[in-house]
C-alpha cells in the first residue's frame, strides 16, 4: 500500500510533532517527496529532533498555520497532490488555559489551509486530523459513529468539532465537482508510541515518572479511552488518502480506533506499561488535583470503526498489549542512532513490504 506514495509530493503541517514526525518518516522510506509546514516541535526532547527528520530527507517551512498568506503561498508554490493536516493545539488541559491560541489554531488553521487548497487544484487528497473528542459525549458504552452530533465539550475538543464543520461546509460549497480535490477527516482514539514527550499524557507522564524513579500518579483510574499504537491511526490516514485520491467517491469523515479490547481505562492501560516497564514499576492515585476547580473529563469514550473497516479495508493490527511494549521498547533507549533504528524497525514491522530503510 505504501507503493502508492513513491514519488508523490506530500505535504504536511505538523510534521514537526510527535505523529507528524512518523508520518514524515514513514512517508520518506515509502519514497514520497515530503514537504512540512509547522512551528518548532511542540515539546524538549523531541522525536523530531532525535531522529533528525528536520536534516535530510524533508523539506520544512518554518511557518504558522494562522498566517493564510505564507500558507496559501507555500501551497500554490509547492503544488503538492496530497495534504495531511496535524498542525493544532492538542493538549486538553492546556486548551482550558490559552482558549484564544487553540480556537484560532484549530478552527483558522483549517479554514487558512481549506482556502489555501481551493485556489490550489494540484491536490487531488486532503485529510484533516481532528480526534475522537469532536463527538457530543454522552458517556454511551457504545461506540460514536461518524454521523453522530459533534460537539465537544472543552475548548480543544469543541474546536476540532467546529475544524470538522468548516471542512465540511468547504467540501459541500467549493468541492463538489468530480475533478476537484477529495476532502475527508480522522477522527483517531488516543494514540501512544516511542516519541511522544507531551505534557499531561498518560504514557509520556509514565515515563518520565519512572526514569525518575518517582512513582506514576493517575489522575482518573477508570477514565476509559480508545488507546491505539500511533502506527494505526497513521496507516488509517494514509489509506484514505490514498483511496480517495483514487476515486472521490471515498472522501468523508472516518473513525480510526482500536478493537473493544484497546479500548481500556487507564488503570488498565498503567498496567500494561509497568508490566512492559519491569523493574517494579507502580502506580498510586492522586489524591488531591491542586486545581481549585477540577477540569471536566468524559469518563467513556469509544469509537465504532465499522465504516473505516468496510469502506476502506483498514483495521487494527497491534493490540493494546504490543502498543505498549513497542513504546517502552522506545522509551528504554538511550541514543538518537538506537531511536531511529527502533522507529524504522517498527514502521518496517508494522508496514512490511519494500520501505527503503537506508534513507
Ligand atoms: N496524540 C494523540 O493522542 C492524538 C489523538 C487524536 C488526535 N490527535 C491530533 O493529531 C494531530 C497531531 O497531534 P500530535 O500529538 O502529533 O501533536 P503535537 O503537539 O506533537 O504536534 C503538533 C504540531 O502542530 C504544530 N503547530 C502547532 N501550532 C501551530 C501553528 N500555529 N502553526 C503551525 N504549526 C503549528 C507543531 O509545531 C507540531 O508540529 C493534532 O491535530 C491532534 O489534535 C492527536
Amino acid at each position: 500500500m505504501l507503493d502508492f506514495y513513491k514519488d508523490k509530493k506530500v505535504f504536511i503541517t505538523g510534521h514537526t510533532g510527535f505523529k507528524g514526525t512518523w508520518l514524515s518518516r514513514i512517508l520518506t522510506h515509502a519514497g514520497a517527496e515530503v514537504i512540512g509546514y509547522s512551528l518548532s516541535p511542540p515539546t524538549n526532547p523531541s522525536l523530531f529532533e532525535q531522529i533528525k527528520i528536520g536534516y535530510n530527507s524533508v523539506r520544512w517551512h518554518k511557518c504558522d498555520i494562522r498566517d493564510r498568506s505564507i500558507i496559501a503561498h507555500s501551497i500554490r508554490m509547492i503544488e503538492p497532490s496530497i495534504v495531511f493536516h496535524m498542525a493544532a493545539q492538542p493538549i486538553v488541559r492546556t486548551s482550558y488555559h490559552e482558549p484564544l491560541t487553540t480556537y484560532e489554531t484549530n478552527i483558522m488553521g483549517t479554514v487558512n489551509i481549506l482556502e489555501a487548497i481551493r485556489k490550489t487544484p494540484a491536490v487531488r487528497s486532503f485529510v484533516n486530523v481532528t480526534t475522537d473528542k469532536v463527538y457530543e459525549n454522552k458517556e454511551w458504552e457504545r461506540g460514536y459513529t461518524e454521523d453522530e452530533k459533534l460537539c465537544g465539550h472543552d475548548p480543544y475538543s469543541n474546536s476540532k468539532s467546529c475544524s470538522e464543520l468548516v471542512t465540511y461546509g468547504y467540501r459541500n460549497s467549493f468541492f463538489h465537482d468530480k475533478n476537484s480535490t477529495a476532502i475527508s477527516t480522522a477522527r483517531s482514539g488516543n494514540v501512544i508510541g516511542g516519541g511522544d514527550y507531551a505534557v499531561d499524557r498518560i504514557i509520556p507522564d509514565c515515563i518520565r515518572a519512572v526514569k525518575t524513579e518517582t512513582d506514576i500518579i493517575i489522575r482518573n483510574p477508570s477514565s476509559t479511552r480508545p488507546y491505539q499504537h500511533v502506527l494505526e491511526c497513521l496507516y488509517g490516514y494514509l489509506l484514505l488518502a490514498e483511496k480517495q485520491y483514487n476515486d472521490k467517491s471515498f472522501e468523508g469523515a472516518y473513525n480510526f480506533g482500536p478493537d473493544d479490547e484497546g479500548c481500556v481505562n487507564n488503570e488498565k492501560l498503567v498496567n500494561l506499561f509497568c508490566d512492559a516497564w519491569g523493574s517494579g514499576a507502580s502506580w498510586r492515585v492522586q489524591e488531591n488535583s491542586g486545581d481549585a476547580q477540577p477540569l471536566h473529563e468524559a469518563t467513556f469514550l469509544k469509537l465504532d470503526c465499522s465504516k473505516a473497516k468496510s469502506v476502506l479495508g483498514w483495521k487494527p493490527r497491534w493490540n493494546i498489549k504490543t502498543a505498549a511494549e513497542k513504546t517502552v521498547e522506545f522509551a528504554k533507549l538511550n541514543t538518537d542512532e538506537d531511536r531511529t533504528a527502533c522507529i524504522d524497525r517498527q514502521i518496517q514491522e508494522y508496514f512490511g513490504g519494500s520501505l527503503c530503510l537506508n534513507q
